[in-house]
């Protein structure tokens, strides 16, 4: 060994908080201001979260003392970009934050990831909290340590982990959120549902119709039991391997091996729910040609995407489209293809090897539900206006 040679321990311990702040979205802030606890803050969040729920929220806690700036940005795929970051992390500066001071995003996962990336960033790294306020944002892109920016051809392309030192969930927010994006949140609770947790699949059974129909008078009861119970079977997951770097089978894969191509080769005309929800039908159709899941089981699966506004096919999704996710998919996990599938509600399995998936049970797949569901196939528009290769959030 050389003498002149020091190993450097460069392991950072640390923890995050995520807990659920009713009242939030009405301005009752007594916990955020709890949370910020005297430090100077900047606000981020959207026109419309400004217009429905910020300015109420920031009226509050300056009143109740809290030293707070708001910034109000576009965010939409096109804004998820270095010089949105750029203009966050500008902002920082001239509203006066020091290393001590807060950022608080308020809004989707999109502003969510712009701020993780903004206080990543200004002052090499800045505390900061998530406020989710669209389902996706509550049950998986506000929770975790992520955030990304897009590159012109390549979403999600440069990010970061970074965890926020709180999130405050408050699913009243989704009492003004339309339909769609509803859809596209229970789409991916479908998805912890399937693979992990029957209890949670139950209560989506019951309560997605209800949600769907009348979002401003849905059960909030019901609605926070959703929300608690996904964002806390995907945080456990999650904490598993919270980097990303111990291994490539992550249950939380499941639905998202076919979903990117989907998404790029509709030029994203199909939302990231939608084709998560497609591969969640074509995968649990190709477990039962596989005999892994049982004709009962596959059926809940399927039913349980429509009662959520989802379609189960897609015209994009060809046996050849298929057999290239796959191909790509070995690649990018290592030459294994790690692929979840469910075995039955709330059970899965990763098969390794593309030799154990033929494609004459992808081709039979595609064939039952174009055939027997074809009346729930629909492309719906994204808000994202990037038109190339995706890489999975
Ligand atoms: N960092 C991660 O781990 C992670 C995980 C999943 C997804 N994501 C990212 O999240 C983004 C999608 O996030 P999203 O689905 O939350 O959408 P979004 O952030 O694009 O928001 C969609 C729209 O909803 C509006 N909105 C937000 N809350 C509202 C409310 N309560 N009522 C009415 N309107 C409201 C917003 O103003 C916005 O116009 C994608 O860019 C994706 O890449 C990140």
């Amino acid at each position: 060994m050389n003498a002149f040679h020091k190993l450097v321990s460069a392991n950072r311990e640390g923890s995050y908080s995520v807990s659920l702040a009713p009242g939030l979205s009405v301005g009752k802030v007594a916990e955020l201001v709890s949370v910020i606890d005297g430090r100077k803050s900047l606000l981020v969040t959207t026109p419309t979260v400004a217009r429905l729920y910020a300015r109420q929220i920031a009226g509050s806690l300056i009143e109740s003392g809290v030293d707070l700036s708001t910034v109000v940005l576009e965010c939409n795929e096109k804004s998820k970009s270095f010089a949105e970051v750029e203009r966050l992390c500008q902002k920082c500066f001239e509203v006066g934050l020091d290393r001590r001071s807060l950022l608080i995003g308020l809004g989707g996962g999109v502003c969510t990831d712009l701020v993780t990336m903004a206080a990543s960033l200004t002052r090499r790294g800045l505390s900061y909290l998530r406020i989710p306020t669209t389902l996706i944002g509550l049950i998986d892109a506000g929770i975790g340590v992520k955030g990304a920016i897009n590159l012109p051809n390549k979403k999600s392309a440069i990010g970061v982990f970074f965890p926020p030192e709180h999130v405050l969930l408050d699913p009243s927010f989704m009492q003004t959120l339309p339909r769609e994006l509803i859809s596209d949140g229970l789409a991916e609770a479908i998805k912890v549902g399937v693979a992990m947790d029957p209890f949670l699949f139950e209560v989506l059974e019951q309560f997605s119709n209800e949600l769907l129909k009348s979002p401003s008078t849905a059960d909030i009861n019901k609605l926070t039991k959703l929300v608690w119970r996904s964002s806390l079977r995907l945080l456990e997951e999650l904490e598993k391997n919270l980097y990303e770097d111990r291994t490539y089978q992550r249950i939380l894969d499941f639905g998202h091996t076919f979903s990117p191509l989907v998404e790029s080769m509709s030029g994203f005309r199909v939302s990231h729910g939608v084709a998560v929800a497609v591969y969640i039908a074509l995968s649990s159709a190709v477990a039962y040609e596989l005999g892994l899941l049982s004709v009962e089981d596959r059926n809940r699966i399927l039913r349980s995407l429509r009662t959520a506004g989802l379609p189960i096919s897609s015209p994009i999704l060809t046996d050849e489209v298929c057999d290239k996710a796959l191909r790509e998919m070995e690649a990018h996990r290592g030459g294994h293809l790690n692929l979840v599938v469910p075995t039955g509600i709330g059970k899965s399995v990763f098969i390794d090897e593309k030799q154990a998936l033929p494609m004459s049970a992808f081709r039979t797949a595609l064939r039952f539900l174009d055939s027997e569901f074809s009346g729930l196939t629909v492309l719906r528009p994204s808000a994202s206006t990037i038109t190339h290769a995706v890489a999975p959030d």
